[in-house]
């Protein structure tokens, strides 16, 4: 995590030289469970020791925000009852936040804030998610008495996605930055919001995250498409069966999949065919995490990576690149991570393999493409606070 006495020099340094609070939120990995909780399914991420840092103060104003992107050196202005709102993309999470948490009641007037992050941009890691819970958590702090529930924030910076933002996101990644706890990883059920805090440390193993540092951006690509695939398949089973209750495709069965197919067409059938699949291996893979079995995990990590390019196709040649080296070297199980078009790969290794497999990823991965990828280990971390 960043230091709170870099972000505090810049706020002091930028606006009246007075302090305020300073809130943290992760980003988060997820090790099995893509695209799944859009559609009601399980998904099984942890908060990762990487994310953003904001300092926040009330600046007695009625309605104006003053925010500074310490990262992008980039200071923004704005008016809370301006319906517009700012254009600068980073500015409107901020923007997008505080008009959540005003739904939900918190009074939240003038502030000035300045942020920063270690949380790499567009590696499918949430840094975006990460704004939003820790602006949410801020505003919660110094405009809200802190009566806004974990669940409604997350709610709240969903909200911000799909209401300033572009992105149908599902609640992955704002669950994961919120109720993060250090060490474990959770499973969420994303139909019901029950979840459960899983200890991870499997012994003789290393999770390690490769950064193929290709773009990776959802606002306005395909990624709302592949949820309106999969609602389509749902609307055409949920005609076929008036007697059913079809919400998402966790409601939906193979056999009613294959009875839409020639309707819906391949693509969409091809998309339901990886969720439904994906549903049945975030389970296998809890059965086998509490077994101990981790070549399990491992294996269906790669069968979700197969789905995700061949079915799912939210893959890039540079990710299936990274795949391959990871089969090459023995690496127990390895997969796109996140929404996909761009970002990292998540991997399972064993321990004694892991030198290897890093050295040569990065040695083949640059002969091919002119830079390496970004090699970041995973340390699963604590989830929004108030850091002083
Ligand atoms: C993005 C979205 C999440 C989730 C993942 C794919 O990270 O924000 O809601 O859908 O993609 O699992």
């Amino acid at each position: 995590m960043m230091d709170i006495e870099f972000v505090r020099s810049r706020f002091i340094k930028h606006f009246d030289g007075k302090t305020g609070n300073v809130y943290a939120s992760p980003g988060r990995i997820n090790l099995i469970g893509e695209h799944t909780d859009y559609n009601g399914g399980f998904v099984f991420p942890g908060a990762v020791d990487k994310g953003i840092m904001a300092e926040m103060r009330a600046n007695g104003t009625e309605d104006t925000v003053m925010a500074y992107a310490i990262d992008l050196k980039d200071r923004v202005d704005f008016h809370l009852d301006d319906p517009a709102g700012p254009r600068a993309s980073w500015a409107r999470y901020i923007y997008g936040i505080a008009k959540e948490m005003q739904k939900l009641g918190v009074p939240v007037k003038g502030f000035n804030i300045a942020f920063a992050g270690d949380v790499p941009l567009g590696a499918g890691m949430s840094s975006s998610a990460a704004m939003e819970s820790c602006f949410a958590c801020g505003l919660n702090d110094i405009f809200g008495e802190n009566k806004v529930s974990q669940w409604d924030m997350v709610l709240a910076g969903q909200a911000t996605e799909h209401n300033y933002c572009g992105v149908n996101c599902g609640i992955m990644d704002q669950f994961a930055s919120v109720f993060g706890k250090a060490g474990c990883l959770m499973r969420l059920d994303c139909r019901s919001r029950e979840f459960e805090y899983f200890p991870f440390k499997p012994d003789g193993y290393r999770l390690v995250l490769l950064d193929s540092v290709v773009k990776h951006e959802l606002a306005g690509s395909p990624y709302n498409d592949r949820r309106n695939s999969c609602e389509n398949v749902v609307k055409h089973i949920a005609a076929k069966h008036p007697e059913g209750k079809f919400e998402t495709l966790r409601d939906c069965t193979w056999e009613q999949l294959e009875e839409v197919r020639a309707e819906v067409g391949e693509e969409d059938y091809k998309r339901a065919h990886f969720v439904l699949g994906e549903k049945d291996r975030v389970l296998a893979v809890c059965d086998a995490l509490i077994a101990g079995d981790y070549e399990t995990v491992g294996q269906k990590m790669y069968e979700t990576h197969e789905g995700l390019s061949k079915e799912y196709e939210v893959s890039c040649e540079e990710l299936d690149f990274l795949n391959d080296i990871a089969k090459e070297n023995g690496v127990t199980g390895s997969r796109i991570m996140g929404g996909g078009f761009g970002g990292c790969t998540i991997n399972l290794v064993r321990a004694d393999l892991y030198s290897k497999f890093i050295a040569d990823a990065k040695q083949k991965f640059a002969a091919k493409y002119g830079h390496e990828p970004k090699v970041y280990d995973v340390v699963i971390g604590d989830g929004s606070r108030k850091l002083c």
